[in-house]
């Protein structure tokens, strides 16, 4: 059964860094495909910078209560002539969490933010063997516009991407 009324959406702080860290180490480990960074990598932040990186307020997270099960980027440009333009990811739900709506919750309040910003086009990087992803954001109406070569390597081979647009 899907209840998705009892998923919070809101900004990342500081405070919210060590759950942050752990679920951002969980999705490089257990989902290569959705991230940029390794585990390893992950694992090499320190608190201050993951504090840091939260107060920037450019992280977006989804709570179950108090529990935080996914997180996702939101970079809205600034510049005069971009400013119309914000990139998504990375997006991420924990496994326990995944197909009953949390997700949905996650990009719905990026969705109605950025429509808030007047921004006009959200874009996000997807590699070309994510299926699930690529499932879900074609649900909301992202249209794949270009494939990204070589984007990123895993053990050394090379790894594409669709670069998708949603006009909101
Ligand atoms: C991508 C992600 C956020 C989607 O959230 P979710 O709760 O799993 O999404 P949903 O279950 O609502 O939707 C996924 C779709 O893929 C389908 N799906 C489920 N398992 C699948 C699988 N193994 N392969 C392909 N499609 C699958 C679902 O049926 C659904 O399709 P539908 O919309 O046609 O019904 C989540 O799976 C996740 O965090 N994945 C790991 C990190 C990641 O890859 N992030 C994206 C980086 S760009």
């Amino acid at each position: 059964m899907t209840i998705e009324q009892s998923y919070a959406y809101r900004t990342l702080k500081g405070d919210d860094h060590q759950s942050w860290a752990a679920l951002r180490q969980e999705g490089a480990r257990d989902f290569p495909l959705g991230f940029l960074f390794t585990a390893e990598e992950a694992a090499t932040m320190t608190s201050d910078e993951a504090r840091s990186i939260l107060n920037k307020g450019h992280t977006r997270g989804v709570f179950d209560a108090s529990y935080m099960i996914g997180y996702c980027g939101l970079q809205i440009e600034t510049l005069q002539q971009t400013r119309h333009r914000a990139e998504i990811g990375p997006f991420y739900v924990t496994s326990a969490y995944q197909g009953c709506g949390a997700a949905r919750v996650l990009l719905d309040g990026v969705i109605r933010e950025a429509r808030m910003r007047d921004v006009e086009q959200l874009e996000l990087y997807v590699d070309v063997g994510n299926t699930r992803a690529l499932a879900f954001y074609k649900r909301f109406g992202f249209e794949r516009v270009s494939v990204h070569p070589d984007g990123f390597r895993i053990d050394g081979k090379p790894r594409d991407a669709y670069f998708c647009i949603l006009r909101i």
